[in-house]
Protein backbone atom coordinates (compact mmCIF):
# COMPACT_ATOMS: atom_id res chain seq x y z
CA UNK A 1 0.00 0.00 0.00
CA UNK A 2 0.87 3.48 -0.94
CA UNK A 3 2.50 5.90 1.90
CA UNK A 4 -0.03 7.87 3.78
CA UNK A 5 2.08 10.78 3.09
CA UNK A 6 2.20 9.96 -0.74
CA UNK A 7 -1.10 9.90 -0.74
CA UNK A 8 -1.39 12.88 0.74
CA UNK A 9 0.77 14.54 -1.67
CA UNK A 10 -0.97 13.05 -4.63
CA UNK A 11 -4.28 14.60 -3.04
CA UNK A 12 -2.63 18.26 -2.32
CA UNK A 13 -1.01 18.46 -6.07
CA UNK A 14 -4.76 18.39 -7.34
CA UNK A 15 -6.07 21.27 -5.10
CA UNK A 16 -6.28 24.67 -5.21
CA UNK A 17 -8.21 25.88 -2.11
CA UNK A 18 -6.87 24.09 1.02
CA UNK A 19 -9.46 24.29 4.41
CA UNK A 20 -7.47 23.55 7.41
CA UNK A 21 -9.84 22.56 10.92
CA UNK A 22 -7.28 22.57 13.90
CA UNK A 23 -8.25 22.36 17.05
CA UNK A 24 -5.96 21.43 20.42
CA UNK A 25 -4.22 19.14 19.50
CA UNK A 26 -2.11 21.19 17.25
CA UNK A 27 -0.90 23.42 20.14
CA UNK A 28 -0.44 20.50 22.61
CA UNK A 29 3.39 20.03 21.46
CA UNK A 30 4.10 23.54 22.08
CA UNK A 31 2.84 23.05 25.80
CA UNK A 32 -0.86 23.79 26.00
CA UNK A 33 -2.82 21.24 27.07
CA UNK A 34 -5.93 19.73 25.20
CA UNK A 35 -9.09 19.41 26.49
CA UNK A 36 -10.26 15.65 26.03
CA UNK A 37 -7.13 14.21 27.16
CA UNK A 38 -7.97 11.21 29.52
CA UNK A 39 -4.74 11.96 31.98
CA UNK A 40 -3.99 16.20 31.26
CA UNK A 41 -6.49 17.13 29.43
CA UNK A 42 -8.03 20.04 30.79
CA UNK A 43 -11.97 18.83 30.95
CA UNK A 44 -10.02 15.57 32.82
CA UNK A 45 -8.63 17.99 35.72
CA UNK A 46 -11.64 20.50 35.62
CA UNK A 47 -15.40 20.89 35.06
CA UNK A 48 -16.46 23.15 32.60
CA UNK A 49 -20.33 23.21 34.03
CA UNK A 50 -17.71 25.53 36.71
CA UNK A 51 -15.80 27.33 34.38
CA UNK A 52 -16.55 27.51 30.90
CA UNK A 53 -20.03 28.59 30.62
CA UNK A 54 -22.23 32.37 31.34
CA UNK A 55 -23.87 30.97 34.35
CA UNK A 56 -20.43 29.40 35.90
CA UNK A 57 -19.09 33.07 35.67
CA UNK A 58 -22.45 34.81 37.19
CA UNK A 59 -22.51 32.11 39.96
CA UNK A 60 -18.58 32.99 40.56
CA UNK A 61 -16.63 35.19 39.04
CA UNK A 62 -13.45 35.26 39.96
CA UNK A 63 -12.86 32.16 40.03
CA UNK A 64 -13.93 32.22 36.58
CA UNK A 65 -11.68 34.63 35.91
CA UNK A 66 -8.96 33.18 37.62
CA UNK A 67 -8.84 30.56 36.18
CA UNK A 68 -8.94 32.11 32.54
CA UNK A 69 -5.56 34.22 33.70
CA UNK A 70 -3.86 30.99 34.59
CA UNK A 71 -4.17 29.64 31.10
CA UNK A 72 -3.62 33.07 29.56
CA UNK A 73 -0.31 32.81 31.08
CA UNK A 74 0.65 29.09 29.88
CA UNK A 75 -0.70 30.45 26.15
CA UNK A 76 2.05 33.66 26.55
CA UNK A 77 4.43 31.32 27.35
CA UNK A 78 3.65 28.97 24.36
CA UNK A 79 5.39 29.15 20.82
CA UNK A 80 4.54 28.03 17.82
CA UNK A 81 5.99 24.24 17.30
CA UNK A 82 6.99 22.56 13.89
CA UNK A 83 3.57 21.68 13.30
CA UNK A 84 2.26 25.24 13.18
CA UNK A 85 5.50 26.44 11.30
CA UNK A 86 4.85 23.46 8.42
CA UNK A 87 1.19 24.64 8.38
CA UNK A 88 2.29 28.08 7.73
CA UNK A 89 4.62 27.10 5.19
CA UNK A 90 1.91 24.92 2.89
CA UNK A 91 0.69 28.26 1.89
CA UNK A 92 3.12 28.62 -0.84
CA UNK A 93 1.67 25.88 -2.41
CA UNK A 94 -1.81 26.55 -2.55
CA UNK A 95 -3.46 29.77 -4.83
CA UNK A 96 -5.61 29.93 -1.49
CA UNK A 97 -5.57 28.61 2.01
CA UNK A 98 -7.47 29.32 5.00
CA UNK A 99 -7.03 28.08 8.38
CA UNK A 100 -10.09 27.54 10.98
CA UNK A 101 -9.36 26.87 14.34
CA UNK A 102 -11.28 26.46 17.48
CA UNK A 103 -8.25 27.19 19.80
CA UNK A 104 -7.85 30.13 21.38
CA UNK A 105 -4.16 30.81 21.24
CA UNK A 106 -2.32 32.75 18.72
CA UNK A 107 0.26 30.28 17.61
CA UNK A 108 -0.79 29.98 13.82
CA UNK A 109 -0.33 33.65 13.11
CA UNK A 110 2.97 33.45 15.47
CA UNK A 111 3.85 30.77 12.76
CA UNK A 112 2.76 32.65 9.90
CA UNK A 113 -0.27 31.59 8.56
CA UNK A 114 -1.80 34.54 6.85
CA UNK A 115 -5.70 33.76 7.24
CA UNK A 116 -6.39 32.46 10.62
CA UNK A 117 -10.17 32.24 11.19
CA UNK A 118 -11.04 32.06 15.24
CA UNK A 119 -14.34 29.80 15.85
CA UNK A 120 -13.86 30.33 19.58
CA UNK A 121 -12.66 33.48 20.46
CA UNK A 122 -9.11 34.65 21.41
CA UNK A 123 -8.04 33.97 25.29
CA UNK A 124 -5.56 37.39 25.20
CA UNK A 125 -8.75 39.36 24.58
CA UNK A 126 -11.43 40.35 27.07
CA UNK A 127 -14.81 41.87 26.71
CA UNK A 128 -18.14 42.96 28.52
CA UNK A 129 -19.94 40.70 29.99
CA UNK A 130 -22.61 42.63 28.56
CA UNK A 131 -21.28 44.00 25.39
CA UNK A 132 -22.83 47.24 25.69
CA UNK A 133 -21.16 48.77 23.14
CA UNK A 134 -21.87 45.98 20.26
CA UNK A 135 -20.75 42.61 20.25
CA UNK A 136 -17.86 42.26 20.70
CA UNK A 137 -17.35 45.37 23.57
CA UNK A 138 -13.35 44.26 23.53
CA UNK A 139 -11.67 45.71 26.70
CA UNK A 140 -8.30 46.53 26.97
CA UNK A 141 -7.36 45.44 30.12
CA UNK A 142 -4.19 46.57 30.81
CA UNK A 143 -5.54 50.19 30.85
CA UNK A 144 -7.87 49.99 33.54
CA UNK A 145 -6.75 51.04 36.64
CA UNK A 146 -7.82 48.47 39.11
CA UNK A 147 -6.89 45.47 40.84
CA UNK A 148 -10.27 44.36 40.95
CA UNK A 149 -10.97 40.60 39.85
CA UNK A 150 -12.51 40.49 37.14
CA UNK A 151 -12.20 44.17 36.43
CA UNK A 152 -15.75 46.39 35.36
CA UNK A 153 -16.45 47.44 32.50
CA UNK A 154 -15.64 51.10 31.94
CA UNK A 155 -18.76 51.42 29.85
CA UNK A 156 -21.41 50.16 31.98
CA UNK A 157 -20.03 48.66 35.24
CA UNK A 158 -20.89 44.69 33.89
CA UNK A 159 -18.08 42.55 34.92
CA UNK A 160 -15.40 42.31 31.82
CA UNK A 161 -14.72 38.36 30.82
CA UNK A 162 -12.58 36.57 28.26
CA UNK A 163 -13.10 36.97 24.73
CA UNK A 164 -14.03 33.12 24.38
CA UNK A 165 -16.76 30.69 23.35
CA UNK A 166 -18.47 29.33 26.51
CA UNK A 167 -20.72 26.06 26.21
CA UNK A 168 -24.05 27.48 25.62
CA UNK A 169 -23.21 31.02 23.89
CA UNK A 170 -23.21 30.86 19.59
CA UNK A 171 -19.86 31.48 18.09
CA UNK A 172 -19.39 34.81 16.38
CA UNK A 173 -21.04 34.86 13.47
CA UNK A 174 -18.93 36.41 10.89
CA UNK A 175 -16.18 33.68 11.51
CA UNK A 176 -18.60 30.84 11.22
CA UNK A 177 -20.40 32.17 7.93
CA UNK A 178 -16.75 32.27 6.36
CA UNK A 179 -15.41 28.80 7.94
CA UNK A 180 -18.81 27.69 6.48
CA UNK A 181 -18.27 29.15 3.20
CA UNK A 182 -14.40 28.46 3.23
CA UNK A 183 -15.53 24.38 3.52
CA UNK A 184 -18.24 24.49 0.69
CA UNK A 185 -15.58 25.68 -1.20
CA UNK A 186 -12.69 23.59 -0.69
CA UNK A 187 -11.32 21.25 -2.74
CA UNK A 188 -9.41 19.54 0.10
CA UNK A 189 -9.98 19.44 3.79
CA UNK A 190 -6.83 19.12 6.25
CA UNK A 191 -8.42 18.31 9.92
CA UNK A 192 -5.56 18.17 12.42
CA UNK A 193 -5.72 17.56 16.34
CA UNK A 194 -9.34 17.70 16.92
CA UNK A 195 -11.50 15.26 18.62
CA UNK A 196 -14.62 16.36 16.37
CA UNK A 197 -16.52 16.53 19.40
CA UNK A 198 -17.65 20.10 19.73
CA UNK A 199 -20.47 21.52 17.11
CA UNK A 200 -20.53 23.56 14.95
CA UNK A 201 -16.84 23.24 14.36
CA UNK A 202 -17.16 19.87 13.93
CA UNK A 203 -19.75 19.44 10.99
CA UNK A 204 -17.44 21.32 8.66
CA UNK A 205 -15.42 18.57 7.67
CA UNK A 206 -18.54 16.72 6.80
CA UNK A 207 -19.62 20.33 4.94
CA UNK A 208 -16.62 19.95 2.64
CA UNK A 209 -16.83 16.19 2.14
CA UNK A 210 -20.57 16.63 1.03
CA UNK A 211 -19.31 19.01 -1.65
CA UNK A 212 -16.80 16.65 -2.73
CA UNK A 213 -13.34 17.76 -0.86
CA UNK A 214 -11.30 14.69 0.31
CA UNK A 215 -10.73 15.02 3.93
CA UNK A 216 -7.55 14.27 5.66
CA UNK A 217 -6.66 13.45 9.41
CA UNK A 218 -3.67 14.24 11.38
CA UNK A 219 -4.29 12.56 14.54
CA UNK A 220 -2.63 10.29 16.88
CA UNK A 221 -5.57 8.38 18.19
CA UNK A 222 -8.96 8.05 16.97
CA UNK A 223 -11.56 11.06 16.36
CA UNK A 224 -14.97 11.30 15.45
CA UNK A 225 -13.93 12.65 12.55
CA UNK A 226 -11.67 9.45 11.44
CA UNK A 227 -14.53 7.48 9.83
CA UNK A 228 -14.73 10.03 7.25
CA UNK A 229 -11.12 10.60 6.53
CA UNK A 230 -9.62 9.73 3.15
CA UNK A 231 -6.07 8.95 4.82
CA UNK A 232 -4.94 9.48 7.86
CA UNK A 233 -1.35 10.92 9.09
CA UNK A 234 -1.50 8.61 12.51
CA UNK A 235 0.84 10.84 14.68
CA UNK A 236 1.27 13.95 16.05
CA UNK A 237 1.31 17.26 13.91
CA UNK A 238 4.78 18.54 14.91
CA UNK A 239 6.14 15.43 13.49
CA UNK A 240 3.23 14.76 10.70
CA UNK A 241 3.11 18.19 9.21
CA UNK A 242 7.01 18.64 8.72
CA UNK A 243 7.32 14.97 7.26
CA UNK A 244 4.42 16.13 5.01
CA UNK A 245 5.81 19.42 3.89
CA UNK A 246 9.00 17.79 3.04
CA UNK A 247 7.51 14.80 1.03
CA UNK A 248 5.77 17.89 -0.76
CA UNK A 249 8.71 19.84 -1.09
CA UNK A 250 10.75 16.66 -2.53
CA UNK A 251 7.76 16.07 -5.26
CA UNK A 252 8.23 19.39 -6.66
P1 LIG B 1 -9.95 17.96 22.27
O1 LIG B 1 -9.19 18.00 23.54
O2 LIG B 1 -11.37 17.54 22.33
O3 LIG B 1 -9.22 16.98 21.24
C1 LIG B 1 -7.85 17.09 20.98
C2 LIG B 1 -7.49 16.14 19.87
O4 LIG B 1 -6.11 16.31 19.58
C3 LIG B 1 -7.70 14.66 20.19
O5 LIG B 1 -8.38 14.02 19.12
C4 LIG B 1 -6.27 14.12 20.33
O6 LIG B 1 -6.16 12.76 19.90
C5 LIG B 1 -5.52 15.03 19.39
N1 LIG B 1 -4.09 15.19 19.67
C6 LIG B 1 -3.43 14.99 20.85
N2 LIG B 1 -2.13 15.26 20.71
C7 LIG B 1 -1.95 15.63 19.42
C8 LIG B 1 -0.81 16.02 18.66
N3 LIG B 1 0.40 16.13 19.20
N4 LIG B 1 -0.99 16.30 17.35
C9 LIG B 1 -2.22 16.22 16.79
N5 LIG B 1 -3.31 15.84 17.46
C10 LIG B 1 -3.19 15.57 18.76
O7 LIG B 1 -9.78 19.40 21.60
P2 LIG B 1 -10.70 20.09 20.49
O8 LIG B 1 -11.21 19.11 19.52
O9 LIG B 1 -9.95 21.27 19.99
O10 LIG B 1 -14.11 24.71 23.16
O11 LIG B 1 -11.90 20.61 21.39
C11 LIG B 1 -12.93 21.35 20.80
C12 LIG B 1 -13.44 22.38 21.76
O12 LIG B 1 -13.80 21.77 23.00
C13 LIG B 1 -12.40 23.40 22.19
O13 LIG B 1 -12.23 24.45 21.25
C14 LIG B 1 -12.97 23.91 23.47
C15 LIG B 1 -13.39 22.61 24.10
O14 LIG B 1 -14.43 22.70 25.01
C16 LIG B 1 -14.27 25.91 23.72
O15 LIG B 1 -13.49 26.35 24.55
C17 LIG B 1 -15.48 26.62 23.25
Amino acid sequence: MTDPIQQVVTILKQAQRLAVLTGAGVSKESGVPTFRDALEGLWARYDPQQLATPDAFQRNPKLVWDWYEYRRQMVRMAEPNPGHYALAALESYFPEMVVITQNVDDLHEQAGSSDVIHLHGNIAQSKCFANCQGVPTLIDVAELDTDETPPKCPHCGAYVRPDVVWFGEILPEDALLRAYHISEQADVMLVIGTSGMVTPAANLPEVAQYNGAPVIEVNPDTSMITRIASVKLDGPSGVMLPRLLEALRNDD
